[in-house]
């Protein structure tokens, strides 16, 4: 079983990073299990460092436990969003007990133009390189979600064999670099 902790960088409703994180699972391969960690966090502050509030506290145990962890980023101003930023501030600290260290991680993204969220995938792979994050370098995906997912969320049938294999890629790096 290949654990991997999903954190999708916004709190719309509407999310179509959610929708994209969706579609990603639903073609996952066999043994591949999948945890939606929530982001809707209070903002960060090391002041809490002695004591985390739930929620934060919940996001550590879910990275803890996870083999590797799959970013799904919005693009918000050319980088990636406060949401995701916050998300890993909490999963990152108390300092030297951080929950990303040595870990497998990949970065899929999707926004409503052609540039796909390269920037703020960029822009996060810097980040989580520091933290010492083992990121996967190919396949990218910078998605347009007009192209790859349908109305009604399903995957269009041109993107089908494109969004399995990205997903099975990510499953392969977790498991081959997993502690
Ligand atoms: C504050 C803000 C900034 C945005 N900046 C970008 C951007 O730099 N590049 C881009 O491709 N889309 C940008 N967008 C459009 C997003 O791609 C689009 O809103 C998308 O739905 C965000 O993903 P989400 O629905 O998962 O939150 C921006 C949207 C917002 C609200």
């Amino acid at each position: 079983m290949t654990k991997i902790a999903v954190l999708v960088g916004s709190l719309s409703k509407n999310s179509i990073n959610k929708k994209l994180a969706n579609a990603l699972e639903s073609v996952a391969p066999e043994g591949v299990e999948f945890t939606t960690v929530d982001v809707d966090l209070p903002l960060y502050n090391y002041d809490f460092d002695g004591a985390y509030p739930e929620g934060p506290a919940l996001l550590k145990q879910q990275i803890d436990e996870a083999d590797g962890v799959l970013f799904v980023t919005p693009e918000y101003n050319r980088s990636f969003s406060g949401v995701m930023k916050n998300a890993i501030d909490w999963g990152s600290r108390p300092w030297g007990k951080s929950s990303f260290n040595g870990k497998p991680a990949a970065i899929a993204g999707a926004s409503i133009g052609d540039l796909g969220t390269s920037q703020a995938q960029q822009a996060l792979r810097n980040v989580l390189l520091f933290l010492n994050m083992q990121v996967m370098g190919q396949p990218e995906a910078y998605l347009n979600i007009n192209k790859v997912l349908n109305e009604d969320g399903t995957i269009a049938q041109g993107s089908v064999d494109f969004l399995t294999e990205y997903i099975a890629a990510v499953a392969a790096h977790v498991e081959k670099n997993k502690a």
